[in-house]
């Protein structure tokens, strides 16, 4: 079969991001950064007001800002009612708001439904990284993976990534953020049976990605 559609899970700082890409770079497939669009959405609820804390509140506003992510993964983009966002969807307020946003049902229902024609769209085919794309997004998906590393290297990962920041704080910060992705009802971040489990604690990201090319082309 000519397309081929790669889900790649995990919780944060396990490399998803960076591997997603490459992988998709490397085989010509297009590439979808579905946590973008959660930030994007939590970007447009912050900067409208809507209390956060209120899930019946948001999901009153749910369907009303417009998220186009561009998916060529050497310069993915996201834009929100055609502004772009970016940057300010990795600000710190933005990432601790996140999981409360991306809680809510209605919120869920409306950007899996844009994941899936983005999906269908890929005439290549396309790697989706996120944390239900195996389990829910698309269960139907030809590869699955599930990222893990220790907490450790994923804090470490992290500071690294935010310059200057501290290990602990960006550690304690992204435990509480998977604690809450894991626990929610709808969709959870989670493992699918059919997944394959990669622990990236010990390997370089060439090694992620080598591992990862491997396991499409034996699909392809
Ligand atoms: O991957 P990233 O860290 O940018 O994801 C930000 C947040 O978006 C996650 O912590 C999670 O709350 C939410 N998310 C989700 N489902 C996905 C991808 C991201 O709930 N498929």
């Amino acid at each position: 079969r000519a397309t081929v559609i790669v889900a790649i899970d995990g919780p944060s700082g396990t490399g998803k991001s960076s591997t997603s890409k490459a992988v998709a770079a490397q085989l010509g497939l297009s590439y979808l950064d579905t946590g973008a669009q959660y930030r994007a959405i939590t970007w447009w609820m912050v900067s409208n007001g809507i209390d956060i804390e209120d899930p019946s509140a948001i999901a009153a506003v749910a369907g009303k800002p417009e998220i186009v992510s561009g998916t060529d993964p050497s310069g993915p983009t996201i834009t929100v009612d055609g502004t772009d966002v970016a940057g300010p969807i990795r600000t710190q307020e933005v990432t601790s708001k996140v999981s409360a946003v991306s809680a809510v049902p209605e919120v869920r229902a409306r950007i899996t439904e844009l994941q899936r024609s983005i999906a269908s769209g890929a005439e290549n085919g396309i790697v989706v990284e996120g944390r239900d794309i195996g389990t829910t997004v698309l269960p139907d998906a030809d590869l699955k993976i599930f990222l893990t590393a220790s907490p450790e290297a994923r804090a470490a990962r992290r500071s690294g990534e935010l310059k200057g920041s501290d290990v602990q704080a960006t550690r304690e910060a992204l435990l509480k953020r998977d604690a809450a992705d894991s626990s929610r009802k709808t969709s959870p971040l989670a493992k699918a049976d059919d997944a394959v489990e990669v622990d990236t604690s010990d390997l370089t990201l060439q090694q992620v990605i080598e591992c990862v090319v491997t396991l499409v082309e034996e699909k392809r």
